[in-house]
């Protein structure tokens, strides 16, 4: 037994101190940093794997920010790729593998086809996979219904307008323009359709200039895998959907059986990066980080929705267990995410300043229209729900999950829950919400005259503070109206 001499300090016992600045204006702030060695964010907040909070639509609009989703993993294998596919779908510079159909197709399967894919155009191909024509919404308006051949109404490969497959895209843009035509079909020397530019996506592109893109102009997401056999399955297909983070998801992450999980997934899967986590000391960063782990979760107990501290006794108040872990992490070149307990602009500041280099945010963003679920209204306003992922209720569905059935009512009673389901405020979109924080945190780097991440762990001074303190840093002594 030890106990150890120092406090656990977390987010409200301390502030930043005001430090000289040279910067004029928050704008001129750089907030982007590493999620691990080879992938940098615009800004440095994940959406966390939790099943109220990252699903696909999630990770599109936290990937479009400059941030990245990290898709849960309490859903079945095809559902969790699928989320995956829909990520990598929703952006790029080009379509590979773009929706044909042959040209014997009547306009009605071309309609229907194209309104289960959600998509506005069709390649007509050849018996030999020939390029023959492009049929769009535009020529199905007011073609006839029937069993008509697509060719009747398509626009035929001689008045086409295409590109080589590895045309630049300000190329492709000009051709779009000139020709006043939405979609730029890429062919090889044989006249196979080999992918599709669209106007559609080259407006997407402009409208999100800092979106955490792949190197094929795709937006990038994670996936959480635990640590068990069926779990290396769930690893392979994801990634084979196009996954580009890996990350092991287990409450007590400095366990020889996460060790052991990173091991096997970098040596599967060698050239992507396997986060690993949670961990609340240097020690658990250490081992991780040898293991091969390419960043560390760092949080056992702070975030909003859990009682782990509560049913087990065990924990690290989140603003030491930050700080402890970024020691190590930045001797050995190994990113740390903070992980839960961040509820304000303040708090995300200072979980940087300890030495993050990225945070996880959950409660916070489950109040979005992007999370998974509807909103519910109670007493005239809307919240949504949020739920810990060792809550009853997400164990039960786990479990169901497993057993593909319904769970018995005896079994509810041997869980041990370590979360609670609660409703969080409806709060509009990821995009709002991200404005506000990274406001906030663009500001607190100016106040610690740091123009980089890197210049805020050299610069940052937290002083503790008393109730009184905090007390004063509140709105005091006026009613709010
Ligand atoms: P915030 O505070 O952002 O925290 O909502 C999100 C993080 O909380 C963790 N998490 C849990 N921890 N029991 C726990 O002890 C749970 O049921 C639980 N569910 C989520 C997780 O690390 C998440 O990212």
């Amino acid at each position: 037994m030890n106990i150890r001499a120092d406090v656990g300090l977390t987010f409200d016992d301390v502030l930043l101190v005001p430090n000289h600045s040279s910067i004029r204006s928050r704008s001129h702030v750089d907030p982007s940093s590493w999620l691990v060695p080879g992938i940098r964010l615009a800004i440095p907040i994940l959406s966390a794997n939790m099943d109220t909070v990252t699903e696909a639509s999630m990770a599109i609009a936290m990937a479009q920010s400059g941030g990245m989703g990290i898709i849960h993993r309490f859903m079945p294998i095809e559902r969790q790729a699928d989320a995956v596919r829909k990520v990598k779908r929703a952006e790029s510079f080009v379509v590979e593998n773009p929706l044909t159909v042959p040209s014997d197709t009547s306009i009605d399967d071309a309609r229907r086809i194209m309104a289960e894919a959600g998509i506005g155009g069709l390649i007509v191909i050849g018996a030999q996979g020939q390029l023959v024509g492009i049929l769009t919404a535009r020529d199905l308006l007011l073609a006839p219904k029937g069993s008509y051949s697509v060719t009747s109404v398509m626009t035929p490969r001689e008045r086409m307008v295409v590109a080589q497959a590895d045309e630049p895209l300000d190329a492709a843009r000009l051709a779009l323009h000139a020709h006043r035509i939405e979609k730029l079909p890429l062919v090889d020397d044989q006249d196979n359709v080999v992918g599709l530019i669209t106007a559609q996506d080259i407006i997407k592109l402009q409208e999100h200039p800092q979106a955490t893109k792949d190197n094929k102009g795709r937006l990038r997401v994670g996936v959480a895998v635990g640590v068990r056999s069926p779990d290396l399955e769930r690893a392979a297909v994801c990634v084979e959907a196009g996954a580009d983070v890996l990350l092991i998801d287990i409450a007590h992450g400095h366990a020889d059986h996460v060790v052991e999980m990173v091991r096997t997934l970098k040596r599967e899967f060698p050239e992507y990066p396997v986060v690993a986590g949670n961990v609340a000391t240097a020690q658990g960063v250490h081992d991780l980080a040898e293991a091969g782990a390419d960043a560390v979760k760092v949080g056992v107990g702070a975030g909003s929705i859990c009682t782990t501290r509560i049913v087990t006794g065990y924990g690290v108040p989140q603003l030491t267990a930050i700080a402890d872990c970024a020691r190590v992490g930045q001797e050995i070149g190994v990113p740390i995410i903070a992980d839960g307990g961040i509820s304000t602009s303040g708090d995300l500041t200072k979980a940087m300043a300890a030495g993050a280099s990225t945070v996880m945010l959950g409660s916070l963003l489950a109040g979005t229209e992007e999370s998974p679920g509807a909103a519910v209204v109670r007493n005239g306003r809307r919240y949504k729900v949020v739920r810990g992922m060792a809550s009853l209720t997400a164990n039960v569905a786990r479990k169901e999950i497993e057993k593909i059935g319904e769970v018995d009512p005896d079994e509810w009673e041997a869980i041990v829950p370590e979360g609670v389901e609660a409703l969080v405020p409806y709060r509009g979109t990821v995009t709002d919400i991200l404005y506000q924080l990274i406001g906030g945190l663009r500001s607190g780097m100016s106040y610690a005259g740091a123009g980089t991440i890197a210049e805020l762990w050299e610069n940052a001074e937290f002083i503790r503070i008393t109730p009184a303190g905090q007390a004063e840093s509140q709105a005091h002594d006026v009613r709010l109206i």
